[in-house]
């Protein structure tokens, strides 16, 4: 459809356009080569008529010659008879004598240069036809008053030749317009080709992702605007499918880090449920139920959070805080988990810290989620470090390192983005750290990762300090 609109659009806006200009150009020529060469024509019957008239007007003035057979002398000896006729008009509005000795009948509709000159008293000209078809043009000159019988001399040239020029030259100036117009036709139509063919590719693949289908790509061709736009809906594809991807995984690792705790609940309530007379049991049962219901409504409230954040309507709760305090609860939390998993965490916690207008709950669920990280990622015997001090006057800066897995210098940008999972083998939705980076950034602060792969990683927090 587009195709038709494009191509329909240029024939009419470009070739109309130029169309009507060669066809005007066409004919000016046409008009412009027959008046040219009509005006020499002219030009020259005009200067041979000036030629015969001054001899007829030298005779006419000497008595001595007689001007009858001077008319007729000048008409017998015309030594141009191949070019052009001399003709005698004579008293009676016919042709008398002919410098080619054929008297025509011709009839004083055809002899319009002859009663042109008859009107004025003078000279005429016509270009016409005389009674037996032929194309002339001819000039006339009235004779003056004598006693001869001739009244008028005409002379006469045939536009057949020069018809037939300007019909050669005219028809080749036709020619060369169509031509030109043909190989603008088609270079115009190979350029739009060149346009609504990958355009109408790029709308087919782009209605097959729309479709879910991301496998196919566009062929870029050319290094061009097209080409770019093949290269950004490439691109674009890449991304979709990355998302969607990751978007998938997300679900199963959600429904799977679901699962757990819950498969735990079940199997400890049934326990409880078939011998509830054993204390030890039951109180031990109804510790883990407790502890997994806690993870699992901390799961619950993170992912809520996320899909708050992603709705706009995340907000904070906002006080005057000692971030010290959030940051030895959150490193208090994982102390215990890190030593059953043969982690070291490390922290000095320095005296003071001015405080922070902040919301405190998120805050340490950022630290929470950043040490975390350093824990899960990191293999028994790892040492997990947390720092806090001043980056300047005006802004804290915690720094938590481990001595883990690292991240890729390819996944490093990607880690904060929502989803994204660098390391399948651990457990984990990928949110942790967008919702952290969100949370900081919320602050006015930045959370900013630096990693090698197999040698560990460092998160810097910064947060400003409350002012006044
Ligand atoms: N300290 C770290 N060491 C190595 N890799 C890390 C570390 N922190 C984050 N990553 C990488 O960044 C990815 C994203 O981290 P993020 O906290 O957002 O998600 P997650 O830990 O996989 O899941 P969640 O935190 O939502 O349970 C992780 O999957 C992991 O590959
Ligand atoms: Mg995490």
């Amino acid at each position: 459809m587009s195709r038709l609109t494009i191509t329909r659009r240029w024939l009419v806006n470009n070739l109309g356009v130029i169309s009507a200009m060669l066809f005007a150009v066409v004919i000016s020529g046409i008009l412009l080569v027959r008046s040219y060469y009509y005006s020499s024509a002219k030009q020259y019957l005009t200067s041979r008529m000036n030629m015969v008239s001054s001899i007829l007007q030298r005779s006419y003035n000497d008595p001595s010659t007689s001007f009858s057979s001077e008319v007729r002398s000048v008409a017998v000896n015309w030594s141009e008879k191949d070019k052009t006729e001399i003709m005698v008009v004579g008293d009676k509005e016919n042709i008398t004598l002919t410098s080619s000795g054929f008297v025509p009948a011709e009839n004083i509709d055809s002899m319009t240069d002859y009663t042109q000159a008859v009107s004025n008293g003078a000279n005429g000209y016509y270009i016409g036809k005389m009674s037996t078809g032929e194309h002339i043009m001819a000039v006339c000159v009235l004779l003056p008053e004598n006693d001869s019988g001739y009244s008028a001399i005409r002379l006469v040239s045939s536009l057949e030749s020069v018809d037939r020029h300007i019909s050669a030259i005219s028809l080749a100036l036709a020619v060369i317009c169509l031509a030109v117009l043909l190989m603008m036709m088609l270079s115009g139509l190979y350029f739009v080709k060149s346009i609504v063919i990958p355009v109408r590719q790029i709308g087919s693949t782009a209605r097959r992702y729309a479709m879910g289908d991301f496998s196919v790509r566009i062929t870029k061709k050319n290094d061009d605007e097209i080409g770019e736009l093949c290269d950004i809906v490439n691109h674009m594809a890449s991304e979709l499918a990355l998302s969607e991807a990751m978007k998938n995984e997300f679900i199963s690792s959600v429904s799977h880090e679901l699962r757990t705790p819950l498969t735990a609940i079940k199997g400890w309530a049934e326990t409880i449920g078939s011998m509830p007379e054993d204390a030890e049991t039951v109180t031990k049962g109804m510790r883990v139920i407790g502890s997994e219901s806690e993870r699992l409504s901390q799961m619950v409230e993170e992912l809520l959070d996320f899909s708050r954040m992603q709705n706009g309507r995340f907000s904070l709760d906002k006080t005057t805080m000692d971030i010290l305090a959030e940051l030895g609860d959150a490193v208090l939390i994982y102390t215990e988990k890190a030593k059953r998993e043969g982690i070291e965490v490390i922290y000095n916690e320095p005296d003071m810290l001015p405080f922070v207008y902040g919301d405190k709950n998120r805050i340490r669920q950022v630290f929470i989620n950043v040490i975390d990280n350093a824990i899960k990622y990191s293999d028994k015997g790892g040492t997990v470090t947390v720092q806090a001090l001043m980056a300047d006057a005006e802004t804290i800066q915690i720094n938590i390192s481990d001595t883990g897995c690292g991240i890729s210098q390819q996944d490093l940008p990607k880690v904060k983005t929502k989803f994204y999972k660098a390391n399948h083998t651990r457990r984990g939705s990928g949110i942790g750290l967008a919702v952290a980076d969100e949370i900081i950034t919320m602050h006015g602060g930045s959370l900013d990762i630096s990693s090698e792969y197999g040698k560990g990683t460092t998160v810097t927090i910064k947060i400003p300090i409350q002012k006044n």
